[in-house]
């Protein structure tokens, strides 16, 4: 296959882009088209989206999904979904969706409902209080996608959350980290959940090691053992069994990092909401991926949200993208997509091994909105780089204060709005200033005042934050991040950039305590002798 800029479809693409797509106008377009709106949103399982503020036409909508067919996305889909080894560097099928499939719809269903049952039998039973003491505190150890996820999911379920139960997560090697966990902890009320697909990643290892220390430390005085109170989450039982872990909940090398939340990766999340909530968060994302699977490009949510980011990275030459979740229990979304989309999609060769000569992934970033408003919105609305924006807003709250998300959802539909109209400047220089500026001409401070606006967004509406909903939620982010690196052409489910990095932190080691700077590079030379002093 050829690579993605060499197809008929990107060439029209580019053509469009010259003639038309660089100078589309939102405003213009939605004075031209009364139905834009109704045209360009969408309701897909558990969300509804809204990308009409996309700079997008109907012209370069046809052409993007034609090249989606010149790319064979629905095929590779399809070879996904089979269980064919789609990640080709490694070998190895990509089946994350097989874990919130129903019995029997999704190859390897029974060993994924026999780990399944088990681990949310022993969710149960931790928030049941029927394990040999009562748990008060669950300490997840795991980096990455051991981490992201779990961590991310189990502060959005705050409404669903066993009240009895504090979960604390430890990803750092830093010890900054894991010291103040530790310090606030009851051994004997303390379980650790050792989570890492590999068992071997050098930041688990080592704070598994501390927390084995200090709990084997208090466990003589009540009589506790790292058997009772340690479960490892695995692909490498064995390891975790060397560790000194006997209660393990295993899954398979066709689970990914940063898709592994489903999987037993999802104790913390399944101790946290119990069985039953957890198996809804498993079926919103089974009711997404039967969209995906099915329905036809045009009205594909993930497969026009990642043509969508193909646009923009490619035509626009967009470079980054901020997710602005308003609510606040999303705070970690941004940092879970992170992983998701540029460890997926931050690659520069495609399937053959070839050097790409178009950009891949964006930079993905962000914060809950109406903090951001006050931070970095500054620069989305007057800087020199167009951002797209992403806002995720959710119709119930889980609280008592209506006032409180009537001004949240009035301020998500604020920015999206500012960030389109913009303000000209004669409308500036109508306007009285809030702030007294004296010395400045009055033309002078209205520039100052003037959005460009024609900033793209889109907007996704939920109910409400539910394990269902946020189910669907991630399982789109998914399929997108699929869609775009199938047309780029790319492996999504490899991660061969944090290799070396890994490799380089282990040999420096040693050096670290010997002062060996032997072959070194000046800088790292001079930056270690530094250290050392
Ligand atoms: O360093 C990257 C990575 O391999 C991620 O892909 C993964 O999620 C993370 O490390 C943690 O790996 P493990 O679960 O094997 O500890």
């Amino acid at each position: 296959m050829s690579t993605a800029d060499r197809t008929p479809a990107w060439t029209a693409l580019a053509r469009h882009y010259d003639a038309e797509g660089r100078r589309f106008d939102l405003r213009e377009a939605f004075a031209r088209e009364p139905r834009r709106f109704d045209a360009y949103s969408l309701q897909a399982p558990e969300v509804f989206a809204d990308l009409s503020k996309n700079l997008v036409d109907a012209q370069a909508l046809r052409l993007l999904l034609d090249l989606a067919r010149e790319r064979d996305v629905e095929a590779r889909r399809d070879a996904m979904f089979a269980g064919r080894p789609i990640n080709t560097t490694e070998g190895r099928a990509v089946l994350h969706t097989a874990l919130r499939a129903p019995r029997g719809a999704a190859p390897h269903g029974v060993e994924v409902h026999a780990v399944l049952d088990a681990l949310l039998a022993y969710a149960e039973d931790v928030r049941e209080g029927r394990t040999a003491r009562r748990i008060t505190d669950v300490v997840n150890i795991g980096i990455g996608g051991s981490d992201l996820g779990p961590r991310m999911a189990v502060q959005a379920f705050e409404a669903y959350r066993a009240p009895q139960l504090r979960f604390h997560f430890v990803s750092n090697v830093d010890g900054h980290d894991i010291a103040p966990v530790l310090a606030g902890l009851d051994a004997a009320r303390t379980l650790f959940v050792v989570a890492s697909k590999t068992f071997t990643t050098q930041e688990t290892m080592a704070n598994a090691a501390v927390a084995r220390q200090w709990f084997t430390a208090r466990a003589g005085a009540f009589g506790g053992s790292v058997a009772e109170h340690f479960v490892g989450v695995t692909t490498n039982l064995e390891a975790a069994a060397a560790f000194g872990v006997t209660r393990t909940f295993g899954f398979w090398d066709w689970v990914g990092g940063r898709y592994s939340l489903w999987s037993a990766i999802g104790l913390p999340i399944a101790i946290a909401i119990g069985a039953e909530r957890f198996r809804e968060f498993l079926a919103g994302a089974h009711a997404m991926d039967r969209h995906f699977a099915t329905a036809p490009l045009a009205k594909n949510l993930p497969v026009l949200l990642g043509l969508i980011d193909v646009w923009y990275r490619g035509f626009h030459r967009y470079t980054s993208r901020c997710v602005a979740p308003y609510h606040q229990w999303l705070a970690r979304l941004p940092a879970y997509l992170q992983q998701l989309e540029m460890e997926s999609n931050g690659k520069s060769v495609d399937l053959d091994g070839r050097s790409l000569g178009y950009g891949t992934s964006p930079v993905i970033w962000g914060e809950p909105g109406t903090n951001g408003q006050h931070a970095y919105f500054q620069m989305l609305h007057q800087g020199t780089d167009v951002v797209p924006l992403e806002f995720i807003a959710v119709r119930h709250a889980a609280h008592d204060h209506p006032e409180l998300h009537a001004k949240l959802l009035a301020n998500c539909l604020a920015q999206g709005r500012a960030l389109m109209l913009g303000k000209t400047s004669a409308a500036a220089l109508g306007e009285k200033a809030p702030t007294a500026a004296p010395d400045i001409a009055p033309e002078v401070l209205a520039h100052h005042r003037t959005f460009p606006g024609n900033r793209p967004s889109t907007t996704f509406l939920l109910d409400a934050l539910t394990p269902r909903t946020l189910g669907a939620l991630i399982a789109m982010y998914e399929h997108r991040v699929f869609t775009a690196g199938a047309v780029w052409g790319i492996d999504s489910f490899d991660q061969w950039g944090v290799e070396l990095g890994k490799a380089l932190a282990n040999e420096l080691l040693p050096r670290l305590a010997s002062g060996d700077v032997a072959g070194l590079d000046a800088s790292t030379a001079g930056l270690l002798a530094r250290l050392r002093e």
